[in-house]
């Protein structure tokens, strides 16, 4: 009988194994449950009793081999695939982390603003960045001769030799929304619109040729000013908190009439300062007329504050430039 098990060594012993699948291939020859080993142990009730116990013997050796056999394979064929691998392809080391980017301090602004007036009831309305005369200036109570309408202020994309009538201009605020929203529905109204506003100014760290705004108007049958006044500290208190330090001074602008500015305090108590951050004010009569609201029977309100120093007062930036570098390391910082 020990041909057989000779037999059987000698091939396992010549069996090379050298991928994955030879060791598959081995394993199932000669080690699975149909395999050479199991096959020749069965055939151990046919031996003689005498011989047995050595053909037992000798079978065991066998089969010790052909799992030393595997053992040893499996253990090189694993290590040859990790010396393939770079160092760097350890899979059990933590994975590098992604870098994700965030929202720019100016979008995150915007989206606290609107969740603000979202909860006020307000709904969301917008206009195009190139406006005509009529809607940026006319339409809101400009004088023909106002100073506004000066080349110093603003960006003129057509300029006639009329007076005025047919310019187009980069809007200089986010009034003239309130004129098409109002000229396209019926009172009563009540929406904010955000948006990006040109003034030819110089740029320096406190203003820039373009900015962000976000206007606000509620037009209804009793809307008064002390509902204007109770808006905004609600707003100023839900961005900065209860605390927030802030004043409201009469102001003058031609669309509204009283008009008011609100300033926050900006620094410490002693070394600091106000900074303004937005205008409102009473829609003027001659506004709700220009867009065919009767001012006897409707009233409004009105606002339109500046994005970037509410943004730059929430976050302490001193100079408006930085929003608009893009410079990574200053923008990492808003996560
Ligand atoms: N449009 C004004 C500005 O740009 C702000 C404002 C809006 C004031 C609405 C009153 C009412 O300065």
């Amino acid at each position: 009988m020990s041909e057989l098990t000779d037999k059987l060594k000698k091939d396992i012993e010549s069996f090379k194994i050298n991928s994955r699948e030879e060791l598959e291939h081995f394993r199932l020859t000669y080690l699975s449950k149909k395999g050479r080993v199991s096959s020749l142990l069965g055939k151990i009730g046919s031996i003689a009793a005498e011989e047995r116990k050595l053909f037992g013997q000798k079978v065991n050796a066998v089969k010790k081999l052909a799992h030393d056999k595997l053992e040893e394979a499996e253990q090189r064929l694993h290590k040859s695939q990790k010396t393939s691998r770079k160092a760097t392809d350890d899979i059990s080391l933590p994975a590098s982390s992604l870098s994700l980017g965030v929202a720019h301090p100016l979008s995150q602004t915007l989206t606290r603003i609107k969740d603000v007036f979202y909860r006020l009831g307000f709904s969301i309305a917008d206009g195009p960045e190139v406006e005509d005369d009529f809607h940026n200036f006319t339409a809101l109570n400009f004088p023909p001769e106002h100073p506004a309408r000066d080349m110093q202020d603003t960006f003129f994309i057509k300029k006639s030799d009329a007076p005025n009538t047919d310019d187009l201009v980069l809007r200089t605020h986010t009034s003239p929304v309130q004129i098409r929203l109002m000229k396209n529905g019926t009172p009563p109204f009540r929406s904010i619109m955000p948006g990006r506003v040109y003034r030819n100014e110089s740029i320096t760290a406190k203003s820039y040729c373009l900015f962000h705004q976000v206007e606000g108007l509620y037009v209804d049958k009793n809307v008064s000013l002390a509902e204007l006044k109770d808006t905004l500290i609600m707003f100023v208190e839900m961005i900065y908190g209860e605390g927030v330090r802030y004043r409201i001074r009469p102001s003058f602008f031609p669309f509204t009439e009283p008009s008011l500015e609100m300033d926050i305090w900006w620094g410490d108590d002693e070394t600091g300062k106000w900074l303004e951050i937005l205008g409102a004010g009473m829609v003027h009569p001659n506004v709700l007329q220009s867009v065919g609201v009767d001012p006897e029977e409707y009233r409004g309100f009105a606002f339109g504050m500046g994005v970037e120093r509410i943004a730059m007062l929430f976050y302490g930036i001193d100079d408006i430039r930085l929003l608009y570098d893009n410079d990574l390391r200053f923008l990492q910082q808003f996560q």
